[in-house]
């Protein structure tokens, strides 16, 4: 009909002019969400930059303070040692317990000490790398060599497997020596009975990978997620009686990382744990032989 041709443009044009409304009305829309977003941004950023100064003072607090820690660590330990050496005269019995007691107390405060030292180091990116070429023997019966005195528990056997087909490694042995040493020490503390048992193994071409396994007490599932986390500890029976600062397994994961590599674990609540550390044979950067 005539009419309704007619009216079409009319219908038309205020359809136009309502859908460019609608374009203006999204526009300022989306003008004021930018405007929200960049606040966003910038309140991100002045958090960021609050983050980072936070992390860097309590670096800085931790190593200062461990720092400082270890002069009148350290004299204590040497006055039980002259104690128990006799050089001022006996000790009755109760007293050797005493002092004994004192000597224990001060060397896991002396540990706590430096494994804190030790993160705060490695946070501030304060850790040097000096890779080196070894072989594997060399590292296991050094580690074999450290834990002898304190194998305390005859129920526990510390077996090393002989390091087959692996072959000489470019890394930083000290750091690597300090990851497994936490490792271990960590399975002989958390397994009654058993075997705590140390291996290594190719890992494709250009990685290897250490395991330490245990046949301990495991570790519940919902606990393995943040155990490489600063001061991660499992609350258990056990747990209380042992003490410690539960700054071993993350400093152990950032020192495999500075290395390369990864940390990982496995367990079995009841059955034991696997903790692992993967790193390449060669540190990246490194010049040949
Ligand atoms: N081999 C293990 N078997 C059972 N639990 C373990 C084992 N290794 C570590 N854990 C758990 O992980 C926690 C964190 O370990 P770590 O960071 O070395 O701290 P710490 O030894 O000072 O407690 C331990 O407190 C323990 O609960
Ligand atoms: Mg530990």
């Amino acid at each position: 009909m005539a009419s309704d041709q007619e009216q079409e443009p009319q219908g038309l044009a205020a359809e136009l002019a309502a859908s460019r409304r609608e374009a203006q009305d999204l526009r300022s829309e989306l003008e004021e969400t930018n405007r929200g977003v960049l606040a966003l941004y910038a309140e991100l950023d002045a958090q960021a930059e609050h983050l980072r100064q936070a992390t860097e003072l309590k670096s800085r607090f931790l190593a200062y303070m461990s720092h400082e820690f270890r002069t009148p660590i350290n004299s204590i330990r040497s006055l039980t040692r002259l104690l128990l050496d006799r050089v001022d005269g006996p000790l009755t019995e109760e007293q050797e317990k005493q002092v004994n007691f004192i000597q224990d107390n001060a060397a896991e405060f002396a540990e706590m000490v430096d494994d804190l030292l030790d993160l705060a180091k490695v946070e501030a990116g304060r850790v040097e790398i000096s890779p080196a070429w070894f072989e594997m023997v060399d590292l296991f019966s050094a580690l074999r060599g450290m834990f002898k005195p304190v194998l305390t528990n005859p129920a526990v056997n510390l077996v090393f497997e002989e390091p087959h087909g692996v072959p000489k490694l470019y890394t930083d042995d000290r750091k690597l020596s300090q990851i497994l040493r936490n490792f271990i020490s960590n399975a002989l503390k958390f397994t009654p009975r058993g075997e705590v048992r140390v291996s290594v193994r190719m890992e494709g071409e250009g990685s290897v990978t250490f395991s330490v396994a245990d046949t301990g007490i495991g570790i519940a599932p919902e606990h393995l997620r943040t155990l490489f986390e600063d001061f991660a500890q499992v609350r258990s029976p056990l747990q209380q009686r042992l003490r410690g600062t539960g700054l071993g397994l993350s400093l152990s994961k950032k020192l495999a990382e500075l290395l390369g590599g990864s940390v990982d674990v496995q367990s079995e609540p009841g059955q034991g744990s696997v903790f692992t550390v993967t790193i390449p044979v060669q540190l990246e950067g490194a010049k040949s032989e």
